[in-house]
Order: C-alpha cells, then structure tokens, then sequence
C-alpha cells in the first residue's frame, strides 16, 4: 500500500476505509473485516453518530493482537457546534472516549460553517454562527492546543476551498497538513488541489464513488450516478476491472489519498485491490472529458433562510 509521508515521517496509507453513513450495527462487523483483510487507516468524525461502535470494534482488534495501534492510521473531525476555541479539545476528548485510543492520528476541522453550541444542523438561520463571529483561527488555536495535549499528532481541514485554506495557512502556528474534500470525475477540483499541492498540504478524496447512500437532503432527481458514467464503464471494461476500481484508482493516479466507503466486506475487499491498479494516460484523458462541475455533498444545509452563509462563502 503507498503512503502519504508527513514531514515528521508519519506515513498515512492512501486507501483508507470510510465510515460516513456505515449504520449503527454494521459499522463495528466493517471496521473488525476491513482490519482483518489489510485496512489500516479508518476514516471517522463525531457527526457520523458511530465513533462509539468503531471504538469497540477497535478495541477489540488491538486486544484480540490483530493490529497494534501504531499500525494503524484514524482520522476523525470536529463537528460544526463546536468551533470556540475552548471546546476543541473536549469535543475531541469525547472522540477518543468513543473510539477508546488516547490519542489521534489526524483530526480536521469538518466544515468551514460554525453552529450554536449544542445545535447538531441548523432549524433556522440562527442556529448559525458566522465566520466574522467566530473566525476559523479561532479554532484552529484550540487544533493547535489538541496537538500540544498529544491528543493528535496532525491536524488539518475538511471542505475548505482556497481563500479559507489561505487564510488559515497565514495565520496558522502549527500548519494544516490534510484538506479532505469531495473529489471525483465529476467533481475534479483542479485549482483547488493545485493550490493544496502549493500549499504542501495533502489532500484525501471523500464520496469517490459520487456517494450513492447520499442522505436524501443531498439528493437531487437529475443528478448523475457516476458509477454508472459510460466512460468509467468504458475504461473499467478495457482494464477488466470494475466501476469502482476505475475511481479508486483515478483518486490515487492524483495522489490523493482516498476513503470508500463500504459496510459490505466483499465490495470492501474489492475496493482495497485498487490500491494496486494503475491507470495509464490514455484512460486519464478520457476521465478528464467528463467534470461535471457536480457536487453530491452540497452546502444547502449551511445556506438556509436567515443564514449568514451563501454558498460562495462556504466554498471559499
Ligand atoms: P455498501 O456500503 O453497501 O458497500 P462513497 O464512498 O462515494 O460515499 O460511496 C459509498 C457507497 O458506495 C455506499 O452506498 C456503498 O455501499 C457503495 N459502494 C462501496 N463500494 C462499492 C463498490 N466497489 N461498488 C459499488 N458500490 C460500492
């Protein structure tokens, strides 16, 4: 498995295994089979209401001897409700009681949107809190303090476009080393990965299957299925290698690193063969043809009536 070398030497395997929309339920079976078949960095954050299951399957692991702790790479997020400073390093205390491990690997800022405290996603536009309230380097001091704890040992953001990502790299002591965006065919995000590469920060690909278990706010009738896109089709049928394969390995062509995610241990297996498939520049060309500018994870949720937020603001 290649690995994304931090400057300190910390290496983060570039597949990891995504846990996003994985119930209640299944998600502890996911985490245990995907360790056992090779997994060794599982993508986490507060919001995804199932840290607590992931910790018993974690626990589990490390008790059972099927991995060591440092073997292994966990990412987890900050949730919206909680960007003042001061309840940075709870809100991660509560991570790490969750996913019973004393500290992190990588924790990011999850979204460049603030909430009232306690208020989960927004009713009205008052459950907002704009950026000029509470800025973003207001957080990130409570990031650096999680760090100087030795809770985490790197830090980083989570949709974050450039002008939010440049001004916290500006401002920032200790730099964010990871931007975790959407990024597939459809949603390519060149500049914005140029900028990343600039920046030396490090980018990982979320929902690079166009995220079909999407929650139904996110969904809209029109929108295209991009593992059923005729051109991935095309070069998955070339390669003898499925739909998946082709998108897995198109986010590691980019080098980014990239999290599927799957609660089924077959699809799991398959998605982690891709680490080793390597797509030519012919098929990166005709992959490039179809940027649809589409974005499965929209910013609607943060833009409601009343909100201080529009779209552009949240894109950076
Ligand atoms: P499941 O969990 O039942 O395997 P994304 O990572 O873009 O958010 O996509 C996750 C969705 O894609 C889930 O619905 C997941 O279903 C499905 N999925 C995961 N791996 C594959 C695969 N190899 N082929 C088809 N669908 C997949």
């Amino acid at each position: 498995m290649k690995t994304h070398r931090f400057s300190n030497g910390d290496t983060m395997p570039m597949l990891g295994l995504g846990t996003w929309k994985s119930a209640p339920g299944q998600v502890y079976t996911a985490v245990k089979e995907a360790i056992r078949m090779g997994y060794r960095h599982i993508d986490c954050a507060a919001i995804y209401g199932n840290e607590h299951e992931v910790g018993r399957a974690l626990s589990e692991c490390f008790r059972e001897g099927l991995i060591q702790r440092r073997d292994l790479w966990i990412t987890s997020k900050l949730w919206n409700d909680k960007h003042a400073p001061e309840d940075v390093v709870p809100a991660l205390q509560k991570t790490l009681a969750d996913l019973q491990i004393d500290a992190l690997d990588l924790y990011l800022v999850h979204w460049p949107v603030a909430l009232k405290r306690g208020c989960v996603f927004p009713k009205s536009g008052q459950d907002l809190v704009s950026l000029a309230e509470l800025p973003l380097t207001e957080t990130w001091k409570g990031m650096e303090e999680a760090v100087q704890k030795n809770l985490v040992r790197h830090i980083g953001v989570s949709n974050f476009g450039m002008r939010h990502l440049l001004e916290l790299t500006a401002q920032a002591r200790i730099k964010p080393e990871v931007n975790q965006i959407e990024l597939h065919p459809y949603l390519p995000q060149r500049e914005l990965l140029e900028t990343c590469e600039a920046q030396k920060v490090h980018v990982t690909a979320y929902s690079p299957l166009g995220s079909p278990d999407r929650p139904s706010g996110l969904v809209r009738a029109d929108a295209p299925v991009l593992l059923e896109d005729p051109v991935i089709a095309r070069v998955a049928q070339a390669k003898g290698i499925t739909p998946a394969h082709v998108l897995l390995a198109w986010a590691l062509a980019r080098k980014t690193s990239v999290i599927p995610k799957s609660v089924n241990p077959e699809r799991m297996r398959a998605n982690l063969a891709a680490a080793d498939i390597e797509l030519d520049d012919a098929d990166l060309l005709q992959i490039a043809g179809i940027d649809r500018h589409e974005r499965y994870v929209a910013a609607r949720m943060w833009t409601i009536p009343g909100s201080p937020y529009t779209e552009a603001d949240v894109w950076g």
